[in-house]
């Protein structure tokens, strides 16, 4: 007993150590539901009064700025704005702190949607921009001149750290405005987003009332217009109302968003790819032809074959619609792609598949599920260390509420899911380690509620070890 009562520090080595197993067993059986009581009242779209969607005051001033990379390796930046008074200047005047201010020239668009006309939506592209640099830049010019700032990403290379922020199906509710306040507290500091799709959720208003483009893009401007945020295409963006006379999908996202798809061999704006930093990004569509045979097929068979490891270690897909996804709201949506290209992200071993669309969080094991062919039987997914995490970030905050009804029991290859929203962070580090982490609305902007050590999957291909806290 003297032993005992001396031994006090043993003792809670040991409690620390069953503590291990015991959080280790849960992992084993299949994941964890988080019990944590959120809000599930809906809060509710943000008034058009409200502060964040204010006009910007004076003459034909430019308003909804927003930038994204402009090219494959990130030394192009577009910038783009709306005026409504006039179109006024394509021009975009930028300088840093080692060049003489410079000029660069775009141009103006317009569209209508049912009874809805949009103001002059102004592109232009800048193109020569020196890596790891501060730019300021003004648009605006002849009439009320605005000037903002980004900076440009670092030479591409294999050990070039960098933060990328994840958001989805954001909207313009009052949470999506915590979400957004979040991201940029974030201690983790995003350089740039990655935006899983489902911006602005217009087409939930009568006739698709248009207006609410206009609205999210004045309230994302205090981030979009300083870090570049990276487009995926989500339903909401197909604005497909052939009982309004729109049949052509997609008008108002892609006269309002443009992306560098040129640059990657892309023949469409809703799958395209980027080099950032120490990693390749794929951006893929749910929402259009990806069967054997059609344009985005061909494309990403190409494009899995030029992703140099040596270059960029970290391979990273995003799509809309969610592969592995176990709540009970678009349950199986993702299936048929699934189907199609599982198997050459196993072959490439894609580190990281991030998805929206499912208003909640959940994020995989490493598992895959490319055995079944129709007659074997054999249709439960394993764990595959060659294969993706899937993550499930469509928590922005949209007006459509959380969803909160899951498929019971959890499956065993999801390794965590909660309906709360909020945001993530991927912040690699070097070829081998990112550090992931999952920011819930109701925490301090410090706290991740789910986080995971990713070990690169080319460089280092043996087993990770979640190390969540999850409480
Ligand atoms: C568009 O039509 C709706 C009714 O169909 C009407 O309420 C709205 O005011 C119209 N908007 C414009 C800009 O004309
Ligand atoms: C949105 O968040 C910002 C920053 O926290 C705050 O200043 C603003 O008042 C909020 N607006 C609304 C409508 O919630
Ligand atoms: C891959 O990238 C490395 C590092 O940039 C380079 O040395 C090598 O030539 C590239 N390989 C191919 C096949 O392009
Ligand atoms: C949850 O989803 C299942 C499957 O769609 C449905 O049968 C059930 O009624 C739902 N439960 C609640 C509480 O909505
Ligand atoms: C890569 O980053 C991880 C995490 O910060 C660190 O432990 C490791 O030593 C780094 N590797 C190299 C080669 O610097
Ligand atoms: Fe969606």
């Amino acid at each position: 007993m003297a032993k005992m009562g001396s031994s006090s520090r043993e003792a809670a080595a040991i409690v620390v150590v069953l503590g291990f197993v015991l959080s280790l067993a849960v992992v084993c059986n299949g994941g964890k539901t988080s019990s944590f009581v959120r809000k599930v009242e809906k809060s509710g779209v943000m008034p058009l009064d409200s502060d964040v969607f204010k006009v910007p005051p004076g003459y034909n001033a430019p308003q909804q700025v927003h930038i994204t990379q402009g090219d494959q390796l990130g030394k192009a930046m577009i910038v783009s704005w709306v005026t409504v008074e006039e179109p006024g200047s394509n021009t975009v005047l930028y300088w840093s702190a080692y060049s003489k201010k410079q000029k660069s020239e775009g141009k103006v668009t317009t569209y209508k949607f049912y009874n809805y006309t949009s103001g002059y939506i102004h592109h232009t592209t800048i193109r020569n921009l020196k890596f790891n640099t501060k730019y300021y830049y003004v648009v605006g010019i002849g009439h009320t001149e605005r000037q903002f700032w980004f900076i440009t990403p670092p030479e591409v290379g294999p050990d070039v750290p960098y933060t990328f922020g994840l958001i989805g199906d954001l909207g313009q509710s009052f949470d999506s405005n915590k979400t957004l306040t979040h991201y940029e507290l974030n201690p983790q500091k995003g350089q740039a987003v990655l935006f899983v799709g489902d911006l602005c959720y217009a087409d939930t208003h009568p006739n698709h009332d248009n207006v609410w483009w206009d609205t999210w893009g004045r309230f994302t401007e205090r981030s979009v217009a300083y870090q570049p945020w990276i487009w995926t295409a989500g339903n909401h963006e197909i604005d497909f109302a052939p009982e309004l006379g729109e049949t052509k999908p997609f008008k108002p996202y892609t006269h309002r968003y443009h992306v560098p798809y040129k640059a990657s061999g892309s023949t469409a704006p809703f799958w395209y790819s980027i080099k950032r930093a120490s990693a390749y990004i794929i951006v893929l569509s749910s929402y259009s032809a990806y069967g054997k045979y059609t344009p985005q097929y061909f494309w990403l068979e190409q494009e899995l074959r030029k992703v140099n490891r040596s270059e960029t270690p970290w391979l990273i897909v995003l799509m809309h619609a969610p592969w592995y996804n176990s709540y009970n709201y678009h349950y199986m949506e993702g299936e048929t792609m699934r189907v199609m290209y599982e198997p050459w992200f196993v072959k490439y071993k894609v580190d990281v598949v991030f998805a929206g669309h499912v208003h909640a969080y959940e994020r995989s094991e490493r598992m895959s599920n490319v055995a079944y062919n129709i007659v074997n039987g054999i249709c439960i997914p394993v764990k595959d260390q060659s294969a993706p995490v899937y993550i499930t970030i469509g928590d922005g905050g949209n007006l459509e509420g959380l969803a909160t009804n899951m498929t019971e029991p959890q499956p065993a290859y999801s390794a965590y899911r909660e309906a709360s929203f909020g945001h993530a962070t991927f912040d690699i580090k070097n070829r081998t380690h990112a550090y992931y982490g999952w920011h819930r609305n109701q925490d301090g902007y410090a706290v991740t509620a789910d986080s995971m050590w990713f070990l690169n999957r080319y460089y280092n291909p043996d087993n990770e070890f979640a190390s969540a806290q999850h409480y």
